[in-house]
Parts: C-alpha cells; sequence; structure tokens
C-alpha cells in the first residue's frame, strides 16, 4: 500500500485547526440513484432533486450518482418522466460535480443483454446528455459483456469505471470461488481493459469489515487505478467496512444524505466526515452545509416518500444477511413469493436448496438477475419436484444462462443440469463459448421503424428499444396520443398533509365519526339476508318502517362461510332479496342517507366456473401472468409437453401437461394473471 494514503491523525486540536489535506478521502454522493432506488423503490422525482441539488455542488464531492440502474425503467414506467430529460435538468443546476451512471454492461439499463448496435447508441446517447462516470458492471464478472460498451465510453472521453461484483460462498471471503485471487485477478483484467477506476461492489452489504481491510490493501499492491468501495449497509456492517478499508488506503467511498442512509442503501455522509475530520484523509466537507441539506430533505422531499418505507421492521438491519449471505432484496422476494404459493413452510428447505443450485449453476454472483435466476430454480427445486426428481421445471432464464446468453460463470455449470436445461431448447442444445451479445442480431433498425410516428430522435428509440411495451406507452404519454393515468402523477406535500390528518385522526380513534342514535327495537317484520364481501360474510337484518325497507343491523358473522346463495343488496333503501344469479345493481341507487354503519355496495360475483367435465386439470403452481399458451383447443399433447408459460418473480416457467390427451378447454387468455390453483386447461 502507499504510504500517502495511511490514515494518521494530522492536527492535535481539530476543534481549532483543520488543515487542507494532500490526500482527501473523496466521496460519491448516491442520494439521488442508489439512495432511493434502495430506499424508496428508486420513485424519487426529478422534482424533488432540484431544491438541493445547487447545495450538493458546493460540497465537494467526487461525483454524483444521478443516473442508471432502476432509474431508467422506473421513470418513464411510474413516474411518466422522460429519463433523459433527468440528467439534462440536473446539469443545469449541477455545474461543477461530475455526473456518474451504474451501467449494467451489455444490460444497458435493462435485465438481458442487448444487441452491440443498442448497446452502443444507448452509451454515446447517455455521453452526450451529460455523464461523466460510467460504474460498469456485469452480473457475472464476464468482462467480455463490456467490449461493446468500453470503445464507446472511452471515444467520447468518459470515465470508464470497472466494476467487481462482490460475493461469498462462505461466511468470509474465501473457499473455491470468492477468494482474495478471485477478487486480484479481476482487477488485473479491468486495469488491462483500460479502466480509469475500479469499484468493489458490495450490492448485499456482505463484506466484514477486516475482509475489506484485506481486499484493499492487495488491490492496491495489485493495481495502479483508484480504488472504490461501493457497500451497502443492509447487514449493518458497512460504516465499519468503510473505516477499515480507509485504513487499507481506499481513494473513493459512497455515501448518501443521511434521510436516503442506512437499511439496504449506504451509510449517511456526515458520520463518516466527522470521523475523518483532523486526519490527513479528511473529506475537507463543511457539515453545517451537509446539515442544511439534510433539512431540507427532512422537511420538505421525505414525507412525500415515507409511505414506501419498509416500515413493518423496527430493525434496520437484516440479520439474515449476517446469517445466510443472501442478499435482503432477494430473501424478502423469496419470502413474498412463497407466501403467496402458500408454502412458508418450506422456507428452511428453500435455504438447505438454494445454496445446491447457486452450485449447479456455476456459484452465481448472487446480483440482479442471478439472484432471480437463482431464487425462481430453487423455488421450483423444492415446490414442484416429487421426490428426488430435481429441475423438473426450468425457467427460461435457467435455460439461457445454461446456454450461455449472460456469459461464462465462475465456475463450470453442472453438465447433467445443462443438459436436461438444454432439451429441446430454442436457440440449440448445445451452449455458447463466444460473448454472448455475438449471437445477437441487431435490433436498432427494427425499433426505429416499430416506433415511427411516435418518436422524435434517437432517445425516444430507445427507451423503445430497451423497455417495449412500458416504453411505448410512455411515448405515447409524452407526445400527448394517450392521457396519463393518475397514479403516476406526484404526490404533493398536500396530499401528505391530507393523509398525516387522518393517521392523526385514526390514532385518536375519531376516524368514524358516527352520530349517536339508538337502533329501534326489531320488529315483527324483520327479515334478514347474508352478504358476501370477498371471503367474509355478514348478516343484515332488514325491515320496512313505513316507507322503503332499512337496514336495521348488520353483524360480521363468526361462523364459516355458509354454501354461497348469491344474494344483491343495493345500498340501503332498495335492499332487494334477489334471485341467485340475479345482475348487479348499480351503486348509484344508494340515497343520501348516511348510514348508521358503514357498509360497501356490493355483489357477490359468480364464481368462475371450472369446466373440468372428464379432463385433466392444468392448475397454475404459483400466481402469475400467462405470457402465453403453446397449445390450442383441439390440439393434442403429450405427458410432460409444455402447454403454457406462465410468468412469476419475472421468471418464465413452462408448466407441463399432466397427462397425455386433446386439450378441451383453455381458460385464460395471453396477458391474465392467475392466482395459484387456477384451472389453466383441461386435457381429456
Ligand atoms: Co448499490
Amino acid at each position: 500500500m502507499s504510504d500517502h494514503n495511511q490514515v494518521k491523525i494530522t492536527s492535535m486540536d481539530f476543534n481549532k485547526e483543520r488543515p487542507k489535506t494532500e490526500n482527501p478521502l473523496k466521496i460519491q454522493d448516491l442520494t439521488f440513484r442508489d439512495g432511493h432506488q434502495s430506499l424508496f423503490a428508486t420513485r424519487g422525482r426529478t422534482e424533488d432533486m432540484i431544491p438541493i441539488a445547487e447545495m450538493m455542488d458546493r460540497i465537494g464531492f467526487w461525483a454524483l450518482e444521478t443516473w442508471g440502474g432502476a432509474t431508467f425503467d422506473t421513470m418513464h414506467r411510474f413516474l411518466n418522466e422522460d429519463p433523459w430529460k433527468r440528467i439534462r435538468t440536473l446539469k443545469r443546476y449541477i455545474k461543477k460535480t461530475r455526473f456518474s451512471m451504474l451501467l449494467r454492461g451489455q444490460n444497458l439499463v435493462g435485465y438481458r443483454n442487448y444487441a452491440d448496435d443498442i448497446a452502443k447508441a444507448f452509451v454515446e446517447r447517455a455521453a452526450h446528455n451529460g455523464i461523466d462516470i460510467f460504474r460498469t458492471f456485469d452480473a457475472l464478472n464476464d468482462y467480455r459483456n463490456f467490449e461493446t460498451v468500453v470503445p464507446v465510453i472511452k471515444e467520447c472521453g468518459k470515465h470508464f469505471q470497472g466494476c467487481i461484483c462482490y460475493s461469498l460462498t462462505e461466511k468470509f471471503m474465501g473457499g473455491e470461488v470468492y477468494n482474495l485471487e478471485y477478487y486480484v485477478k479481476k482487477a488485473k483484467q479491468l486495469e488491462a481493459m483500460e479502466a480509469n477506476s475500479i469499484c468493489i461492489k458490495d450490492m448485499a452489504g456482505l463484506m466484514a469489515p477486516y475482509d475489506g481491510y484485506t481486499l484493499v490493501k492487495a488491490l492496491k499492491e495489485a493495481v495502479s487505478v483508484p480504488i472504490h468501495l461501493h457497500s451497502h449497509f443492509t447487514s449493518g456492517m458497512s460504516s465499519m467496512t468503510h473505516l477499515k478499508a480507509i485504513e487499507a488506503g481506499v481513494d473513493i467511498v459512497g455515501t448518501c444524505m443521511s434521510p436516503y442512509g442506512f437499511r439496504s442503501s449506504h451509510p449517511a455522509l456526515g458520520p463518516l466526515v466527522m470521523t475523518l475530520m483532523g486526519t490527513n484523509r479528511d473529506t475537507g466537507f463543511d457539515i453545517k452545509q451537509i446539515a442544511a441539506i439534510n433539512k431540507i430533505l427532512e422537511k420538505d422531499i421525505i414525507p412525500k416518500y415515507r409511505y414506501l418505507l419498509d416500515d413493518t421492521k423496527v430493525s434496520i438491519i437484516d440479520t439474515n444477511v449476517l446469517v445466510h449471505q443472501i442478499p435482503g432484496g432477494m430473501l424478502s422476494n423469496l419470502v413474498n413469493q412463497l407466501r403467496e404459493m402458500d408454502a412458508l413452510d418450506k422456507l428452511d428447505e428453500i435455504y438447505a436448496e438454494l445454496p445446491k443450485v447457486r452450485k449447479d449453476l456455476g456459484q452465481l454472483p448472487l446480483v440482479t438477475p442471478m439472484s432471480q435466476i437463482v431464487a425462481t430454480q430453487t423455488i421450483n427445486n423444492v415446490l414442484f419436484d416429487d421426490g428426488k426428481k430435481r429441475y423438473k421445471m426450468i425457467t427460461a432464464q435457467t435455460r439461457d444462462l445454461c446456454y450461455g446468453l449472460y456469459g461464462k460463470t465462475p465456475v463450470p455449470i453442472n453438465p447433467e443440469v445443462r443438459k436436461k436445461a438444454l432439451k429441446d431448447y430454442k436457440r440449440g442444445e448445445k451452449p455458447i463459448t463466444c460473448r454472448p451479445a455475438e449471437v445477437l442480431e441487431p435490433e436498432l433498425d427494427k425499433a426505429k421503424e416499430d416506433v415511427k410516428g411516435l418518436s422524435v430522435d434517437l432517445e425516444d428509440v430507445l427507451i423503445y428499444a430497451l423497455y417495449p411495451v412500458t416504453g411505448k406507452r410512455f411515448l405515447k404519454w409524452k407526445y400527448g396520443k394517450e392521457e396519463p393515468p393518475n397514479k403516476v402523477r406526484p404526490r404533493t406535500m398536500e396530499d401528505v398533509k391530507a393523509e398525516q390528518e387522518l393517521i392523526a385522526k385514526a390514532r385518536a380513534g375519531k376516524l368514524v365519526e358516527k352520530k349517536e342514535k339508538t337502533a329501534p327495537a326489531k320488529g315483527e317484520n324483520l327479515r334478514t339476508f347474508n352478504v358476501f364481501v370477498d371471503d367474509e360474510f355478514f348478516e343484515v337484518g332488514v325491515e320496512e318502517t313505513g316507507g322503503s325497507p332499512m337496514v336495521s343491523y348488520i353483524r360480521q358473522a363468526q361462523s364459516q362461510i355458509p354454501v354461497q346463495q348469491p344474494v344483491a343488496v343495493a345500498p340501503l333503501a332498495h335492499v332487494v332479496p334477489a334471485a341467485p344469479q340475479a345482475p348487479a345493481l348499480p351503486p348509484s341507487q344508494a340515497t343520501s342517507d348516511s348510514p348508521e354503519v358503514p357498509v360497501k355496495s356490493t355483489i357477490t360475483a359468480p364464481k368462475k366456473t371450472e369446466n373440468n367435465a372428464g379432463g385433466t386439470q392444468l392448475k397454475a403452481p404459483m400466481p402469475g401472468i400467462i405470457v402465453s399458451y403453446k397449445k390450442q383447443v383441439g390440439d393434442s399433447v403429450n405427458s410432460g409437453e409444455t402447454v403454457v408459460i406462465l410468468e412469476a418473480m419475472k421468471m418464465e416457467n413452462a408448466l407441463p401437461a399432466p397427462a397425455g390427451g386433446i386439450i378441451k378447454s383453455i381458460n385464460f387468455a395471453n396477458g391474465d394473471s392467475v392466482a395459484r390453483n387456477d384451472v389453466l386447461c383441461i386435457i381429456g
């Protein structure tokens, strides 16, 4: 390690004296990208960055991360914001500090490898709009996936930061795959590709402080370019890991402004600035300016996003990461998926199966999209394989991985699993060994053609090329061809205030303002009705009191739902007993009388009939979306042949026919959402 970076206390009394240091620790701020991506589902809006933009420019950051990762996806999909415009807008306020983006190698800002023509155009446009530093990573650490984007970054005169995704197979760094030699080798590969800096990307917060020390020290000795540490707080270790990395001579670390810090995000800036004050790595940042920015965020910005924070937990650390080394996001996805499938009791089996699947698939780094591929395949192996037959249901993405479409895995894939996965695979049964994008056809011209009349420049075309469905919808909003729905509008402070008042009222027990009125005694003409609301049912007593019939009482039934006799109930004055299968009464028949007890006007929906006369049902093994039916009514099908492709957890699952025969009925259409156990088709 160069002595230059060693931490020394330079001022004995740093209350009085703060000497300028020769080699301050450099800081990249992550508030505008990873911060809100980690804590607030990437929903941060440009208008909420502007109030602090100029102040952020004055702090002295090495760079501000403003773009990339999931921002491109969420902006056009959920926020009705043009992603390209964000860079240009922020550039108007931030004139000194460089902008950094997270680029997923050949995946760009999407979830698959794009063709080279798209990759080149995308990087060129990002540089042109104002991105200065391209933090580039590949989920497999296969740097062949950098070969197309790096020359474009260089041609545009921009900074290429190469990432090494940090992963573990044991509790600490080491073992057969992710040991010190692995990381040193990767760093040397990046230096050979002329990386301007190298980032260790600890996306799951797995890096323990002493491993951080050992790793940074080794990298500083092995390569000459600056070393950057990007470590998430998830497990609670990263503040300590940062400090040990600083002691080992790290050049740059990533932090967030405090309201965007901690949990699955990053350590906050302020504590680090204080820690290093009076040392030779003093950042030189003004703690008062930092506090002033935090105050604006707390008061005017964060309240709008607070609802997105997972407040079901008091603890801000994820102990599971410490115990299982499973990234936080991956684990919560897994648990949600199991809950939806009513299989939470299988969690221990999942924990046991996951490392096996990961090993079979080549000890993948557990980063998007590899973490989803491993998670879904693990669920499939545990839930759908009878007895010991694992890999009975293999997702399309696992097949792609086995084919080599994502790149080279850290260790070879289990040949038996690979053979199973590539049986009848659409691209062929022999895996490729070349750079994945070499087998991809150019995509740009077709994309241009597809959105002719809906795009004015290459940036519009790229939105569509990366996200065909939501991208096209966004272009329609942008050019006024379609009205954007209300839900893409921003939340205002007024919305937040109204909501807070409502919560305060509820807490004080004042939410339901009902008039104090005593109910009249039940008369002899009282008739009772069963009213069904989803899984609950209410018994409603109705009695004529001179005028129209009135609802006289409602109580929630405790017992089991009886055999359903559909009863249509109009709100209040028009309660009529209805014959089974009666059409719904429109809610407009409600009177202005305010109800004694709020009653939802509801009609029990006729139950979806399952036409299974004389056939075998293919049921949805999990909730999801029908991607496509591979068979039509009347087609013959062999047992085990794929009938439906079902998407769950962003992975496609081919559902096999449970029996051979003729497809007698198909109960859904492509694009339909289905619940677990819905009958997708009948084979007879
Ligand atoms: Co990150």
